[in-house]
């Protein structure tokens, strides 16, 4: 078992202050502030500024970039289960005034370290009539900015219930956006790129109700807006616990939208049940100069409070292989049965595999009793094996070769099942030594809804008990990432958007798709995409009738190999699958890059890119670089510049689209090149339709100098 410095989530400074945790000296509000002048907080830098006022006893923030107004005069506040207000009539009885500035190294991600550098104020309100206490903390970043509430201990206000938050988002125009529609149960949908007053759109399965016919929220967060050409916003919340999810929803049909918290199922308006003190999660605004500085910001980790976990030296992010994408592609199933995927012998051949390439990790998808057709996972035992799968003899295996076998809990949705035998499905799992889980809750959640104030709760549990036995998560279907892997460094990804699966048994994702979950979802944080198809047209010979029912249907991967080898530098996973059978990846030059690439990283440069065209990163693990580049449906050359290696040579090696590649035609074709190169080389990367390029770039030796010739 591992040990906590906290049990529950701990309080961050201002949170403290506000529960009288922390003594502090609140500053009595001035005259011109009490009556409703602004107050604002700026970065460090002076840019990024956002400002604060009480407009007749109503709390207002907006948000400013220099001269710019990013967000205008927006309403704060809450409507209370009781019928009150908070932020009705209030009355500002003081501001307290902060710099943080500390420097973190996570556990693993993007970064080896990370500066968190910002100002902060913290203003109190009362409320006249109830006399309640509320407190409104901003933190204002050079990469952005956030706020939350936070209702402090008081005698007013101790168990209550939160109908509304009545918190705006005004913007000064209809901005495009990339959004994804709002739905309680799933982030499965593809993103649009429209006018923020078509955000959302509507999706077929979407129902704009709710079963009490109230409306649901238009668009989901992370919310990407761009405000002008050198200003992009995202729209999201950081440190999302014990409060429902935010979803978004247009006023007055936008461009201004409103928050709307996922409902408590069948609870009527009751959104979220809470004890005071308590801290909402923050609203979070990420800005850019451009779309790829929001995936550098690092300001939803550092909205986030530091490590729980005292011991993480178990947590050991990285590679899988398993048996996954036959089951999917309808080859093998997850039933019992003569098509099983997750046999004993099956599984061997992956460890092997793994084994070979040193690869650390391999999951069984169906290695538990409890898969039965008609595509309902419900009814599942997280405890015993299949019959065809013999669980100690399959740890073993992996072990005496170097490798270890990831446990899957497909819940579909049965939480009631699920937490009854949590507890011991872990210890058994620790017990075994197995490092992680990847969990799953496909379908709907008989009494909730996926992202409510329960189920936040739900997989925050998971996460816990998870750490106790030390085990890392991985969850499909999960709760939006919120950045809560900074505190809980266990919870290595989550997929948390249309992943690949999609590619199997539908008419899947479209190539833009990958140029756009890097700019929208993955700002939420590490996302399980699923990736490393090398046969991109792949059907089995023999598919049984699987659950999707995609009886060689002719679905397929609509990218190149290439591309799918240039994801691995873009997209950050803890656990990060090789998806294709082992079979597809044997003696192919190409998955040298596969084989090498990290997980986790010590730097993170976007060197380009626009949302739904083309991206390129580079992502440095110790001395060694690795650039992915994409393209969406067009072909393109890129131009890619190593500015950011250091002195001396290095050798590139080219994973890419050769001549030949042709999306539709012949995608799975790769050249590799390899070169002398230096801080000054640029690269031509050539994409084909649905292209990528990748180059592992490392120091290279006197024989690299004397054998190999300089990039031309
Ligand atoms: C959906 C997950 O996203 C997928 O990866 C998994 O194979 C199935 N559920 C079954 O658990
Ligand atoms: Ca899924």
């Amino acid at each position: 078992m591992s040990r906590y410095r906290i049990d529950r989530r701990t309080f961050g400074k201002a949170a403290g202050i506000a529960a009288g945790m922390t003594a502090v000296s609140w500053s009595p509000a001035t005259a011109a502030e009490a009556s409703g002048a602004p107050i604002t907080t700026a970065a460090p830098g002076g840019l990024v500024q956002a400002h604060f006022r009480l407009q007749q006893g109503k709390p207002q923030y907006s948000i400013t970039s220099g001269a710019r107004t990013v967000l205008d005069w927006s309403a704060m506040g809450f409507e209370l289960g009781d019928g009150s207000r908070l932020g009705d009539s209030a009355e500002l009885l003081g501001t307290h005034h902060d710099e943080l500035d500390e420097t973190w190294q996570p556990t693993w991600g993007s970064a080896a370290e990370v500066r968190s550098h910002c100002n902060s104020t913290v203003v109190r309100l009362r409320e006249t009539g109830t006399d309640r206490l509320l407190d409104i903390e901003f933190r204002v970043f050079d990469d952005g900015a956030g706020f939350r509430y936070v209702f402090p201990q008081q005698p007013n206000l101790g168990d209550f219930e939160v109908f509304d938050e009545l918190t705006e988002f005004r913007f000064t125009d209809d901005h495009t956006a990339w959004s994804s529609p709002a739905n309680y149960d799933s982030v499965e949908y593809l993103h649009t790129e429209t006018p923020l007053t078509a955000a959302g759109g509507l999706h077929e399965w979407q129902e704009p109700r709710d079963e009490e016919g109230e409306h649901i929220g238009d668009v989901a967060t992370p919310l990407t807006v761009r405000i002008a050409e050198d200003c992009y916003l995202a729209v999201h919340e950081a440190a999302l616990f014990n409060y429902p999810g935010m979803t978004l929803t247009k006023i007055d049909g936008g461009p201004s939208l409103r928050c709307a918290l996922v409902p408590r199922k069948g609870e009527g308006r009751r959104k979220a049940i809470l004890r005071a003190p308590f801290p909402t999660p923050w609203r979070a605004f990420l800005l850019g100069r451009s779309a790829g500085e929001l995936i550098e910001s690092p300001l939803v980790l550092n909205l986030n409070e530091p490590c729980a976990i005292e011991d993480t030296s178990w947590i050991a992010p990285g590679k899988f292989v398993g048996v996954w994408w036959e089951i999917h592609k309808g080859r093998n199933t997850w039933i019992e049965g003569p098509d099983l995927g997750a046999t004993t012998e099956n599984t061997m051949r992956c460890i092997d595999f793994a084994a070979a390439n040193g690869i650390p990790y391999v999951l069984a998808e169906g290695w538990n009793k409890g898969w039965t057709t008609g595509g309902d996972f419900g009814a599942q035992d997280f405890i015993r094996p299949n019959d065809q799968f013999d669980l100690r003899r399959v740890v073993d295996y992996a072990r005496e070769r170097g490798v270890n076998f990831l446990a899957h809990n497909e819940t579909g949705g049965r939480i009631d099942n699920y937490e009854r035998q949590i507890d011991e499905a872990f210890a058994l799992y620790e017990e075994l030594g197995l490092p992680g889980v990847k969990t799953g809750y496909a379908g709907d959640i008989g009494p909730h809804y996926h992202h409510d104030q329960s189920m936040v709760n739900h997989y925050q549990r998971v996460i816990h008990k998870a750490a106790k036995h030390r085990l890392m998560i991985n969850a499909h279907e999960p709760i939006k990432g919120t950045g809560i892997e900074r505190t809980f460094p266990n919870f290595v990804s989550r997929e948390g958007a249309r992943g690949i699966e999609y590619d199997a048994w539908s008419q899947g994702n479209p190539p833009e798709h990958t140029l756009i979950l890097p700019f929208t979802v993955m700002l939420a944080g590490p996302f399980d995409y699923t990736p490393g198809i090398f046969d991109i047209t792949w059907f089995p010979e023999q598919s049984p009738d699987d659950d999707h029912g995609s009886d060689n249907d002719g679905t397929r991967v609509h990218t190149t190999r290439a591309h799918q080898i240039a994801l691995y530098p873009v997209l950050l996973s803890g656990l990060q699958q090789l998806s294709d059978v082992p079979e597809h990846y044997e003696g192919t030059p190409e998955f040298e890059f596969l084989r090498e690439v990290p997980v986790s990283w010590d730097e993170t440069r976007v060197v380009q890119g626009e949302i739904g065209d083309f991206l390129t990163m580079a992502r440095r693990s110790g001395q060694s670089w690795f650039v992915g580049s994409l393209t969406d449906e067009q072909a393109r050359t890129l131009e890619v510049p190593l500015h950011f290696l250091g002195a001396g040579a290095f050798v590139a090696h080219v994973y890419a689209d050769a001549p030949e590649t042709d999306l539709d035609t012949n995608p799975n074709a790769v050249r590799v090149d390899r070169f002398l190169v230096h801080a000054g080389t640029v690269v031509r990367a050539e994409l084909a339709r649905g292209g990528g390029h990748a180059i592992r770039i490392v120091p290279a030796s006197d024989e690299d100098t004397a054998a190999l010739q300089p990039y031309k």
